[in-house]
């Protein structure tokens, strides 16, 4: 496959879900900010084109919980509709959590389950990449067990690479606002988005 059949076509979008306790892979507080990804918006924008991140903050959503939802179980709180309706129109997914207790962040985990519920499955047969930062594993066991989660929602995550910072070691890969600045950790970046761009196209064009 040549390299320009690997870029999907305009506006493509992955939507960039990030865990609100700890902003992103880099660990710093999350400012609520629609723009707030630590760096990834920006490689996404210098290397790989075709390729949009609109990024999600879960820090809105209610707990989740069916006594909240009406119509049959189709209807949600209005914070909820919204990010299902986000998550619904990506073409894939980009998580950015810490870890805690070797899981994701329990407002992750209430994202993921808010968007199982229902009859419209929005997670389900779309690609997904995990990004994750920690201490002497580098979040690789909460991403492990992401993974586990989105067995039944049906999510597609890439193998390979993978992306587990250890963000406490020297030298220094975040900046004092948590931006990824290490070149080398930022190059590895860049091929966990191309491989998500390509997975996600190779499931797309399984559809066609
Ligand atoms: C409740 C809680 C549980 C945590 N569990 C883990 C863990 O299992 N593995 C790990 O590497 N770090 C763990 N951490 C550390 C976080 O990864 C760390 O807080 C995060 O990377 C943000 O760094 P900062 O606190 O310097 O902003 C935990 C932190 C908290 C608050």
């Amino acid at each position: 496959m040549r390299a320009d059949e690997l870029r999907l076509p305009n506006n493509t979008e992955i939507v960039e879900i990030s865990s609100d306790d700890d902003e992103e892979a880099g660990g710093t507080e999350d400012n609520g900010s629609e723009d707030s990804d630590n760096g990834t918006q920006e490689v996404c924008e210098e290397f790989i084109p075709g390729l949009q991140i609109d990024h999600i903050d879960i820090s809105n959503l209610p707990n989740a919980n069916p006594d909240l939802e009406t119509d049959g179980g189709d209807g949600f709180p209005p914070e909820v509709e919204a990010f299902r309706a986000r998550v619904l129109a990506a073409d894939c997914f980009l998580f950015a959590s810490p870890e805690y207790n070797y899981s994701v962040t329990g407002s992750m985990k209430n994202a993921l389950d808010w968007a199982s519920r229902g009859s419209v499955k929005c997670w389900a047969d779309k690609a997904a990449a995990i990004v994750c930062a920690g201490a002497d594993f580098g979040g690789g066991r909460g991403s492990l067990h992401l993974c586990q989660i989105g067995i039944y929602l049906d999510i597609h995550f890439i193998n390979k690479p993978e992306f587990h910072v250890r963000a406490f070691d020297d030298p220094p890969k975040f900046d004092a606002d948590g931006n990824l600045t290490d070149a080398k950790t930022r190059e590895r970046l860049k091929r966990v988005l191309l491989s998500l761009q390509a997975f996600a196209l190779r499931l797309q064009r399984k559809e066609e």
